[in-house]
């Protein structure tokens, strides 16, 4: 007996021969569309965060060309739609302020329209997360196709990796290594061809997150975005979300809380990205799951890094791809008894187990065994103290391992003006020791949380040969970025957390392996500190500007709107007309 046809969502759009299906279907019709795309079959949408000022995301009008294909050939109909890009190289005051807002956009745009199950085309560092929280408020079937990074930068005759170089180069430049024609001439190499950041930035982060979520086709993180692979990945996307919306398949059943323990391991053994924290804390906040940032120290800490890519380490994403990509990376943590929920089930149906246990492994150099891992201790550094309440994030891979236990003199900076105008200042009183902290650059404070907290060495130091010093802020760093940074500070300087009462000369003391970040004056003394602080002024902003201050929630919780907090569903009881 053939099991009785799904009907389909859309149905309450396009199924009724009444004065509502006319409307919905003869507008549609305009766009040359014949009678039997409104048979009932699923209606796919292409999620597009394409967009010319998202450069990472400019190739991918044909990312949904190819997806399109695959939903045609499963017997499905696909509608493409824009929807709200995050570049992060040209979005001012950060892209990060803007997560939220296309967030919405996609929840909404998904709820309101005649959609069954859509294709998240993601790229970008903040566009992965932006269309896994607003798809997944909605609960549709849902997987993401990424359009993978760039190819290998080339400059001088060597691999440059993106985002990285620019912080080595313009170190080099700042300590009179190179001069300002050397620097700018690497800004053709660094990007040479379409996609996101080939290093092991927020994008390709992100990009392995969805893969280790099991929200995306196995090898969807890493083919690079001009291989021809990267379209079969896209045209077998189209078809399995077909697939997916008769299964009803949902997002909900993919996002469980053993799919983001699977993620926390997974971006210790890449080396991945701070933003993760945030990100997935985030995500997973819109499908009811519960995370909190201590569950990164008790799964993630003492994973093996085995992914030898910058900034952590020496290769680019091209390689990685070659050397067998994320599934020889699962495939070891597998192996080895890493990873924690190997049953967890994926986008195509089997488990995350299932889709790796055979993945083919291509370089021990690239993806190192776990004898000889990058990093013995990967993972993020959870920090908790006076200091930070509700903690705050290092990075130990990209640190340098004899400033993990330092104790040194802060050098303040009130805001990221007064750390420009103050760093090139040649009387400075600041030595190699010092612990530089920046206020006022969180999720209230900028707004919207940048990635200034690898603040740049002061030059006088760089000429004398130092590479690294420790740093605090309330801000984020970029995945491409480097250096003991302590980050993403709560509460922050400007929802008035200590870190706002931190004076030039008082005492820091950080302890990653006891995760203590302390700040060396009594209780009482930082209580009256913080009395005396006047509240932050929030500049009178308007717009959604003022919408994101009143109701951005801490770094610790994601950093999602308060409102945006859940999953509200695909049901809309009211119709248009
Ligand atoms: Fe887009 Fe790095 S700037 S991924
Ligand atoms: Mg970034």
């Amino acid at each position: 007996m053939t099991p009785p046809k799904r009907i389909f969502r859309s149905a309450e759009w396009f199924g009724a021969a009444d004065k509502t299906g006319f409307i919905h279907r003869s507008w549609m019709k305009n766009q040359g569309i014949p009678d039997h795309a409104f048979d009932g079959r699923p209606i796919i949408g292409i999620c597009n965060t394409w967009s010319e000022l998202t450069p990472c995301n400019a190739h991918f009008r044909k990312v949904a060309e190819h997806v399109k294909r695959g939903v045609y050939e499963a017997g499905g109909f696909p509608v493409e739609f824009p929807v709200f890009s995050n570049g992060e190289s040209n979005l001012r005051p950060t892209a990060m302020l803007t997560r939220n807002l296309a967030s919405m956009d996609v929840e909404e745009a998904i709820r309101g329209n005649p959609i069954d199950a859509v294709v998240l085309l993601t790229g970008c560092d903040k566009t992965t997360p932006a269309l896994l929280m607003g798809a997944a408020s909605c609960d549709v079937p849902a997987i993401v196709v990424t359009g993978g990074p760039m190819l290998n930068g080339k400059h001088e005759g060597r691999n440059i990796g993106s985002g990285t170089t620019v912080w080595q180069l313009h170190e080099a430049l700042k300590a009179g290594e190179i001069e300002l024609h050397q620097f700018l001439a690497a800004e053709g190499g660094q990007s040479r061809s379409a996609g996101s950041c080939n290093t092991m930035g927020t994008a390709s982060t992100m990009a392995c997150m969805a893969e280790a979520l099991g929200t995306s086709l196995p090898h969807n993180a890493a083919i690079p975005a001009v291989d021809a692979r990267r379209y079969v990945l896209a045209h077998m996307s189209g078809r399995r979300i077909v697939e997916m919306a008769h299964e009803g398949l949902t997002l909900s059943r993919i996002l469980t809380r053993a799919a983001f323990e699977n993620a926390i391991r997974t971006n210790a053994a890449i080396g991945g990205s701070t933003n993760a924290v945030i990100h997935l804390r985030a995500i997973a906040g819109r499908i009811g799951v519960p995370l909190e940032l201590d569950d990164w120290t008790r799964i993630g800490r003492g994973t093996p890094t085995l992914v030898d890519l910058q900034p952590s380490g020496r290769f680019l994403m091209e390689e990685f791809y070659y050397a067998g990509g994320l599934p020889a990376v699962l495939r070891r943590l597998g192996e080895n008894g890493l990873l924690p929920h190997p049953d967890a089930l994926t986008v195509n149906g089997k488990t995350l187990w299932e889709n790796v246990r055979q993945a083919p492994q291509y370089d021990d150099e690239v993806i190192r065994p776990l004898d000889k891992p990058l990093i013995a201790d990967g993972g993020i550094c959870v920090l908790r103290g006076n200091l930070a309440p509700r903690g705050a994030v290092l990075k130990p891979s990209a640190a340098s391992p004899e400033l993990l236990r330092h104790r040194g003199r802060a050098v303040v900076f009130e805001n990221l003006e007064h750390y420009k105008e103050r760093i090139v200042d040649e009387t400075l009183d600041i030595d190699a020791s010092c612990v530089m902290v920046l206020k006022n650059c969180g999720p209230k404070g900028y707004p919207g949380m940048a990635e200034v907290g690898n603040m740049g060495l002061p030059p006088k130091l760089l000429r004398q040969g130092v590479k690294d010093m420790v740093r605090i802020s309330d801000a984020r760093m970029s995945g491409t970025a480097y250096g003991t940074v302590v980050l993403h500070v709560a509460p922050e300087a400007a929802a008035g957390g200590p870190l706002a009462a931190v004076r030039d000369g008082d005492c820091i003391e950080l302890d990653c392996a006891q995760g203590r970040l302390h700040l060396d004056v009594s209780d009482a003394e930082l209580a009256q500190r913080l009395h005396a602080l006047r509240s932050a002024d929030m500049g009178g902003r308007g717009g959604y500007q003022r919408l994101y201050v009143d109701h951005v929630l801490q770094a610790d919780e994601g950093c999602d709107l308060d409102f945006l907090v859940g999953c509200r569903g695909a049901a809309v009881p009211r119709e248009s007309h």
